[in-house]
C-alpha cells in the first residue's frame, strides 16, 4: 500500500525510521536516514540529539567511509531535510554537496525556519518525493511536535521512588532512595538537558545544587540551568540562591513559566519534583517523557511521588506507552529498575533502537 514506491524503497524507509529510534529524545526531533545504493545496499544513520550531526551529514558521513558512490544512490530521510543554519549547518546543501540525485522524506519540516529544504533541493536538479513513511513519522514525534506547537521546551519528568510509590519517608528523609547506578545513570541525564525544573518546596527541604555530576563529584561537561518554581523566597545561604545562573519563576503557573523558559531559549527541561510540581505538569498535560527510578524498598508511611493529579476514576488515569528510544523501555539499574515512558504517543515504543549500520537485502 505504498504507492508510487518499490518494496526496496519500503525497506529503505523502514530502516531509516528504526534508526532514528536510536536518538534521545528532547531539543530536537527523532530523525533517521538510510541511502539506498546502486547494488541495493542500505547504509543508515541518525540524529543522537541536539548538537550532534543531522541524519542526512550522519548517513552520509557512513557512506563516504564505506565508498559508498552517492552520485548513483537514493536517500531516505524521515523529516524533510533542513534548510537553515542552525547549530549544524543546511542538510538540503550537503545532499546537493554530496551529488546525491534522489531524495525521500516521510514528513515535512512543520519548523518554520527549518522549511524550504525539499525546494532547495528541487531547485538544484534532485528527484524529490515525500509521503513514505508519513505516518510512522508524525507518530514517532508527536509529543516533540505538540511542545513545538506549544512554543515550550520539550518536557522529561523524572520519579525516583520506592517501590510503594514513595520520594520521601514520613520524617522527611529522602537521601538516597535509590541506588548510586541510578543516581549516576540521573546525572548523565541531567547533562544532555537544558534545564532542571523543582519547585520551592524541594529547594526548602533539600537544599539541592541541580548541577550535572560524575562518580567523583566532578562536574560533568554540559551543565543545566537550574530552575526553581514557585511563590516562596529561596534561602538567601541555599545553594541556588548562590548560585547565578539560577532561574527562579516566581509563579505557579505551568504554561506560563514553560513559555518563559522558552523565550529564554531552553528546548529541554527535567522536571526533578517534587511531588507538588510534579503533580502540576502531569495536571497541565505538560509532560512529554517519563524516566522513572523504582528502587526495591517499601517505606510505608511517606510522600508520595505526586499529588495535584485529581484524577479519581481509572478512566481519568494518565497513561504511559514504554519507550524503546535511544535505550531499553525497561532496565535494571543496581538494585534499581529503571522505566522509560512516553506520554500518549502509541507505538512510538514499537521497534527498538537496534540493528546494524550496513546491511544488505
Ligand atoms: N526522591 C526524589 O526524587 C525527590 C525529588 C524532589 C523532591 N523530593 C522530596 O519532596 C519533598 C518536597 O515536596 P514538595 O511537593 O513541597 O516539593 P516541590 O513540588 O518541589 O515544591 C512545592 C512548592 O512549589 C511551588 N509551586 C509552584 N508551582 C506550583 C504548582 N503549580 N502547584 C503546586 N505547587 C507549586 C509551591 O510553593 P510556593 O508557595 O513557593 O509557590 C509549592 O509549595 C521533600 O521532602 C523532598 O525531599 C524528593
Amino acid at each position: 500500500m505504498h504507492a508510487g514506491f518499490t518494496d526496496l524503497e519500503v525497506t529503505a524507509m523502514s530502516a531509516a525510521l528504526q534508526a532514528a529510534r536510536r536518538g534521545h529524545r528532547g531539543a530536537n526531533p527523532l530523525v533517521g536516514a538510510a541511502i539506498l545504493t546502486r547494488d541495493s545496499q542500505i547504509v543508515v544513520g541518525h540524529h543522537a540529539g541536539a548538537g550532534s550531526p543531522h541524519a542526512e551529514a550522519d548517513v552520509i558521513t557512513t557512506a563516504i567511509d564505506l565508498g559508498v558512490d552517492l552520485t548513483a544512490s537514493s536517500l531516505f530521510v524521515t523529516l524533510e531535510p533542513c534548510n537553515h543554519v542552525g547549530r549544524t549547518g543546511p542538510c538540503a546543501q550537503a545532499i546537493i554537496d554530496a551529488g546525491i540525485p534522489d531524495v525521500v522524506f516521510a514528513l515535512p519540516d512543520s519548523n518554520h525556519a527549518a522549511a524550504g529544504g525539499a525546494a532547495t533541493l528541487t531547485e538544484a536538479g534532485v528527484r524529490v518525493r515525500s509521503g513514505l513513511g508519513y505516518e510512522e513519522s508524525s507518530a514517532l514525534n508527536s509529543r516533540w511536535r505538540g511542545a513545538v506547537a506549544a512554543e515550550r521546551p520539550f518536557v522529561t519528568a523524572k520519579i525516583a521512588q520506592s517501590l510503594d510509590g514513595m520520594v520521601a519517608a514520613a520524617d522527611g528523609t529522602s537521601q538516597w532512595i535509590t541506588s548510586t547506578a541510578s543516581r549516576e545513570h540521573a546525572h548523565q541525564f541531567r547533562s544532555r538537558v537544558d534545564g532542571i525544573l523543582v519547585g520551592t518546596g524541594t529547594v526548602l527541604a533539600d537544599d539541592p545544587r541541580l548541577n550535572a555530576r560524575g562518580p567523583s563529584g566532578e562536574p560533568l561537561e554540559s551543565q543545566p540551568v537550574p530552575i526553581v518554581l514557585g511563590l516562596t523566597s529561596l534561602p538567601p545561604e541555599s545553594f541556588l540562591a548562590l548560585n547565578p545562573d539560577t532561574v527562579h519563576l516566581r509563579t505557579r503557573n505551568i504554561t506560563a513559566a514553560l513559555g518563559e523558559l522558552r523565550s529564554r531559549g531552553l528546548r529541554h527541561i527535567l522536571v526533578e519534583g517534587g511531588p507538588s510540581v510534579l503533580g502540576a505538569f502531569f495536571a497541565a498535560g505538560a509532560v512529554d517523557e517519563v524516566f522513572c527510578y523504582q528502587a526495591p524498598l517499601l517505606v510505608g508511611s511517606g510522600l508520595s511521588s505526586m499529588s495535584g493529579l485529581n484524577t479519581s476514576t481509572l478512566s481519568d488515569a494518565v497513561s504511559l506507552v514504554p519507550d524503546e528510544t535511544a535505550e531499553p523501555a525497561m532496565y535494571q539499574l543496581g538494585p534499581d529498575v529503571l522505566l522509560h515512558f512516553i506520554v500518549g504517543e502509541a507505538g512510538a515504543g514499537a521497534g527498538a533502537g537496534a540493528g546494524a549500520d550496513h546491511y544488505t537485502i
